[in-house]
């Protein structure tokens, strides 16, 4: 597991923190899955199995009431995998598949996420990873805007992606080797 920084951040009048999910959080990550994602999320096998394979996978607290209210969760592209489906370039490899983020909803749209995304990318920059995807339902429009605002740009339109049927668009972006992340 990746050793990650744990910090306080003051964001819009309240303070928040990251740091690395722990087994004993699953329960609660679940709660928020269930509540953001519906018909559409993880069961809590799967989330047990992200906590202790994912590459990145932090949680975000509300620092004064001291609950988990958001995480994010990134894993490797295995570059076999890519090469397979035609989705690899040596020149920016490894490569980061963004698993899943979210938010509480009494916790959103003050900054967090995007705190949160940006922490992420930071370390995968500082790990030497060149790129970053995604897939975002087509009609999640704050979520396409966060990820347009960080740099990421459309690639693909996958049509049924999503259990439920509805559509996405993949989206990717380039991490410099050095330096301040690209439009992040
Ligand atoms: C997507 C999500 C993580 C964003 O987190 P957030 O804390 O609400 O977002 P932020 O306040 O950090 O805003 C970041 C950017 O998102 C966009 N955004 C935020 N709220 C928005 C809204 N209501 N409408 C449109 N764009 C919005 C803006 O571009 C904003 O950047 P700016 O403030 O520089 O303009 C959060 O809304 C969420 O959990 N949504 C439900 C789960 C989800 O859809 N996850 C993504 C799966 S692909």
């Amino acid at each position: 597991m990746l050793v990650i920084r744990v910090g306080e951040i003051e964001l819009a009048g309240q303070k928040c923190r990251i740091r690395p999910v722990v087994p004993g959080d699953v329960l609660r990550v679940y709660e928020i899955e269930s509540n953001v994602f519906g018909d559409d999320k993880f069961d809590i096998m799967l989330l047990r199995d992200l906590i202790t394979n994912s590459l990145i996978f932090v949680v975000l607290e509300d620092a004064q009431a001291n609950i988990i209210v958001g995480f994010c969760i990134l894993l490797e592209i295995d570059s076999v995998e890519a090469r397979a489906s035609g989705d690899y370039d040596p020149n920016v490899e490894p490569a980061a598949h963004l698993v899943n983020i979210a938010l509480d909803e009494a916790y959103r749209y003050h900054g967090w996420g995007k705190t949160l995304m940006q922490y992420c990318l930071e370390i995968l920059r500082e790990r030497g990873f060149r790129r970053v995807q995604l897939e975002v339902n087509v009609a999640n429009a704050p979520a396409a805007a966060l990820y347009q605002g960080l740099g990421f740009r459309r690639v693909k339109f996958l049509p049924n992606y999503y259990q439920s049927g509805s559509n996405a668009y993949r989206m990717e972006k380039f991490l410099h080797g050095t330096g301040e992340l690209e439009n992040a």
